[in-house]
C-alpha cells in the first residue's frame, strides 16, 4: 500500500505552507537563506539572533519579499534561560512549533596549545550546548501526544566533524558533538514522529567567513595556519568551489519538507565533494 504522500504533488511535498519553524543565528549567512526559503516555501518563521537589531532588518527584508509573517527576537543559544524563554515567545507568537533549525554557530580558530579554557568554553558553548539547548527546547514544546507529521529539528554541523581542521579543534569537537546528538535525538524522538537530520556544509561563503577569512590576514600563528587550510581547502573542492549560503538552505528545506518523511538521524552532506577524497 503506497502512503498518502505518494500521491501527493511534488510541490505539496515541498510546500511548508501551515508550518511554524523557528531558525536560529538566522539575521545573516546560512541561517537568513533557510529563512527566505521557508517563507517562500509557506512557513511562518521566527528568526533568533544574539544580534537583535539585525535579525529584525532580516524579518522585515524577507516579510516584504515574500509577503510572509515573519518574527525576530534576540536569543543567545548558549545560555539555557535564554533558549527556553526564547522558545515560549516563539509558541506564544506562532501558535506552536513544528520546525526548529539550530543553524547559530561560531568558528574562531587558534592553535591547540593556545587554547585558553575560555575559548573551548564559549566555541563548545554556542555550537554543541546551543544545538542541545535547542534540541530540548523544541521537542519539550512538539511534544503533545498528537503525533502530528511535519514535525523536524534540523541542526547545523560541518565537514569540521569529519576531517580534521588544524586551528579548528574546538570546533570539531563540537560538531562532532552535534552529529552524537542528532543520532541519539532522532532515536529518541522517533515515538514521537518528530524527525531530527543533521546537514553538514564544507565551505559557504558567508559573513563569518569573510571575518575569518580577514582574521587570518593578521600576523598570528593561527592566520597563517588557517590561510593555508583553506587554499588546501579551495584546492580540493571536486566541484572547483564553495557553495552559496542558498544551496545549504535549500538542502535544508529539503529536510524540513514532507520530501524528506522517511529520514531521521541522518547527517546529510552538503560538501561539494570535498569528503569524497
Ligand atoms: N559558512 C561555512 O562555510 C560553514 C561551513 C560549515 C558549517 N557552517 C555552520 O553553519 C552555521 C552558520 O554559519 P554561517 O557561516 O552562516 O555563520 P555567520 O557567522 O555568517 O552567521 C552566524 C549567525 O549566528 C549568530 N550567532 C552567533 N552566536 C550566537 C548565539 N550565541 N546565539 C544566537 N545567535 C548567534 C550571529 O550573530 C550570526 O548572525 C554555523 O553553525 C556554522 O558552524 C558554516
Amino acid at each position: 500500500m503506497p502512503t498518502a504522500d505518494a500521491e501527493r504533488p511534488l510541490s505539496a511535498l515541498l510546500s511548508l505552507a501551515g508550518r511554524r519553524a523557528v531558525i536560529t543565528g538566522a539575521a545573516r549567512g546560512i541561517g537568513y537563506a533557510t529563512a527566505r526559503r521557508f517563507a517562500e516555501a509557506g512557513a511562518v518563521v521566527m528568526l533568533g539572533d544574539l544580534d537583535a537589531e539585525s535579525a529584525a532588518q532580516a524579518a522585515a527584508a524577507i516579510a516584504s519579499d515574500h509577503g510572509a509573517t515573519i518574527h525576530s527576537a534576540r536569543l543567545d543559544v548558549s545560555k539555557s534561560d535564554s533558549v527556553a524563554a526564547f522558545a515560549d515567545h516563539s509558541v506564544r507568537r506562532m501558535g506552536g512549533i513544528d520546525i526548529w533549525v539550530n543553524n547559530a554557530g561560531v568558528y574562531p580558530a587558534t592553535p591547540m596549545v593556545e587554547t585558553s579554557d575560555e575559548f573551548w568554553t564559549h566555541v563548545i558553548d554556542v555550537n554543541l550546548k546551543g544545538a542541545f539547548h535547542g534540541c530540548r527546547e523544541a521537542a519539550k514544546r512538539m511534544i503533545d501526544g498528537t503525533l502530528r507529521p511535519g514535525r523536524v529539528i534540523v541542526n547545523i554541523a560541518s565537514v569540521a566533524a569529519l576531517r580534521g581542521r588544524v586551528s579548528l579543534t574546538t570546533y570539531s569537537a563540537a560538531k562532532s558533538g552535534v552529529l552524537g546528538l542528532t543520532r541519539s535525538a532522532a532515536m529518541e524522538l522517533a515515538p514521537h514522529r518528530i524527525r531530527v537530520l543533521a546537514v553538514t556544509p564544507s565551505m559557504a561563503e558567508t559573513p563569518g567567513v569573510r571575518e575569518l577569512r580577514e582574521a587570518a590576514r593578521g600576523n598570528t600563528s593561527a592566520g597563517s595556519m588557517l590561510a593555508t587550510m583553506e587554499r588546501d581547502v579551495m584546492a580540493s573542492f571536486p566541484l572547483g568551489r564553495a557553495a552559496e549560503a542558498d544551496e545549504v538552505a535549500r538542502v535544508v528545506l529539503f529536510c524540513a519538507s514532507d520530501m524528506a518523511a522517511f529520514m531521521t538521524g541522518s547527517n546529510i552532506l552538503v560538501d561539494g565533494g570535498l569528503t569524497t577524497r
